[in-house]
């Protein structure tokens, strides 16, 4: 049994666990200090000592050195804290910029995707394109470091009943823009009427009192608010075909479509999108930017960040490990106790390492997903002026998948839309074409929901993440299967090398899962030396 396995130490781990569950990740920072598993330096974080005010040549609690191998999310919170415990951290970056997959594109960005040349954004000053990261649920670790380091927050609107469906190939509402309002109210109102009068009839085997069926008819009803025969003949919650206003104007609300129509219109299958627990209102941003979150890092790490620092090859053996390293063509190399590999895996299984062979086998067979985004600057914000459309989106069931108006500046001149924001083999088909391509394939099918497009288009910048260089894919996809097996593996230490980043995570493809990997490896390492 290795000194971690000792059974009182599993039982203190398993403790710290349930505390996170229950009270998230700071409740076990604090129940770790009271344990007494992190250093006077980490329960005096409130009160951080800026850089500059540190002396960087001490070594942390038993003069521990960690090599941190990404500047994304992963590996930003893990020398933060680690740093906050009285560690040396040095975290090597392979980009000239920190953040990673936080990518917040402004006036003057550029990057070249593998295979092609820079694209650079022609955004205006103010104005930008959260390229990775743009909406953060109420409940994740990833606002603990908003609160901590003061970074306004605004909601991000990710339901808005004025947003559109347009499906193509779909019957009689093929190529027609629909209010996402006008089908929700159709196919509640019908599906409600369908179950409401089958209660009725006593069509269904329900294990019901006659007084419970009544229970559930008069919640059918008002779900799909249907009169009182039980018939759904259209209701205001779908909007009015004339408005209601002032004195006698009562408007006149809208007909509903007819059953088969929307049905075969498919817009039902999109309503699932608002229902996944971390797509549930209310949703944040950081105001200015996704990247404000990786300036606050930043700022409390200084020097600690080397920046065009690629990391060309991860060794260790019984006394620590080595990072060899490239940074303005010189080869560099750190020695350091322990590494933490933020990398990402569709990246690191092409660096030479140390890894156990069913370590590396782990990190060469796991996948990663596709996915790209494109932001489209138009001269005047139509979807507001014209459309009274605040933020939110618009689906569809062409390439461009899916339209978000910008949840910030309302009512300012100008404004940067998502124009597409893709995954799967959408993602491939628009990452397959050149930067101008994109931009014409956005901005064709984007007309066709709102086609004021062509006259107010500015500029655009789109990415494709699988074809972005030390990236190479959107997030790491696990079957079942893979978290049984490879997933296991990728979580355990390889001797001195931890992983760590969303994909040691089971909220991948979040900062958070980003997040609470790095603060696990961290008390893990923590646990280590302070048994050592
Ligand atoms: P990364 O950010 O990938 O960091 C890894 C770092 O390693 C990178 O900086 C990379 O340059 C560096 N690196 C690679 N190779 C080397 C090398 N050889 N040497 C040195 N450094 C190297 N999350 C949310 O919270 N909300 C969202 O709305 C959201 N939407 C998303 C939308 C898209 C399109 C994408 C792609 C992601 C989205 N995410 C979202 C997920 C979020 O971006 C990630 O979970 C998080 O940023 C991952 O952080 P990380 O540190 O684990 O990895
Ligand atoms: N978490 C990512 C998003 O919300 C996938 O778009």
């Amino acid at each position: 049994m290795s000194k971690s396995e000792r059974p009182q130490d599993m039982s203190r781990r398993q403790f710290l666990t349930t505390v996170g569950k229950v009270g998230g990740s700071l409740a076990v920072f604090s129940l770790m200090g009271t344990m007494g598993l992190l250093s006077p330096e980490t329960m005096k974080a409130q009160s951080y000592t800026p850089p500059g005010q540190n002396d960087l040549s001490l070594t942390g609690r038993k003069g521990k050195k960690i090599i941190i191998l990404g500047a994304g999310i992963a590996g930003l919170t893990a020398a933060y804290e680690l740093e906050k415990a009285g560690y040396d951290c040095t975290v090597l970056e392979a980009k000239p910029f920190a953040g990673g997959r936080n990518f917040t594109v402004r006036r003057g960005t550029s990057l070249a995707e593998i295979g092609s040349k820079a694209q650079f954004a022609q955004f205006d000053p103010d104005s930008y394109l959260n390229a990775g990261p743009m909406r953060i649920p109420q409940f994740h670790s990833t606002l603990e470091y908003c609160r901590e380091f003061n970074i306004p927050i605004e909601p991000f609107n990710n339901v808005n009943e004025s947003g559109y469906y347009y499906n193509e190939n779909v019957g009689s509402l093929s190529g027609q823009r629909i209010p996402k309002r006008a089908a929700k109210a159709d196919v509640r109102g019908y599906v409600s009427e369908m179950l409401a009068k089958a209660v009725n009839q006593s069509a269904l085997d329900l294990p019901l009192t006659s007084e419970e069926k009544q229970k559930l008819v008069d919640y059918l009803k008002r779900e799909g608010d249907l009169n009182a025969d039980l018939f759904y003949r259209g209701s205001s919650r779908g909007g009015y075909k004339e408005a209601p206003g002032g004195h006698l104007d009562a408007g006149v609300v809208r007909d509903p479509f007819d059953l088969k129509a929307i049905i075969n219109s498919g817009f039902g299958n999109y309503f699932g999108n608002e229902y996944g627990y971390d797509q549930q209102m209310m949703m944040f941003h950081p105001v200015g930017g996704m990247d404000k979150i990786v300036q606050g890092f930043e700022k409390r790490l200084g020097n600690r960040v080397k920046l065009s620092a690629e990391v060309t090859e991860i060794r260790q053996s019984a006394d620590g490990v080595r990072i060899r390293y490239k940074q303005k063509n010189k080869e560099l190399e750190l020695t350091g106790d322990y590494c933490i590999c933020t990398i990402p895996l569709s990246v690191l299984r092409k660096i030479p390492a140390d890894f156990s062979s069913k370590m590396a086998s782990a990190i060469a067979t796991t996948k990663y997903a596709s996915a790209g985004k494109i932001g489209l600057q138009f001269k005047r914000r139509f979807w507001e002026e014209d459309e009274h459309l605040y933020g939110g989106s618009s689906l569809t069931n062409m390439d461009i998948t899916q339209i978000y108006y910008p949840p910030t500046d309302y009512m300012s001149k100008k404004g940067v839309l998502l124009g597409y924001y893709v995954t799967g083999t959408n993602a491939d088909k628009l990452g397959s074409m050149s930067y101008h391509e994109r931009e014409k394939h956005a901005l064709a099918q984007g007309a066709k929901i709102h086609p004021q497009y062509i006259k107010e288009f500015e500029s655009s910048y789109s990415i494709d993440w699988k074809r972005v260089p030390f990236q190479e894919g959107a997030w790491a996809t696990y079957s079942t299967e893979e978290r049984a097996g490879i997933y296991k593996t990728l979580c355990e230490p390889d001797d001195r090398i931890y992983l760590a980043g969303d994909h040691i995570s089971h909220i991948v493809a979040w900062q958070a899962g980003a997040i609470d990997s790095a603060r696990s490896v961290v008390g893990h390492i923590h646990q280590r030396v302070m048994q050592a």
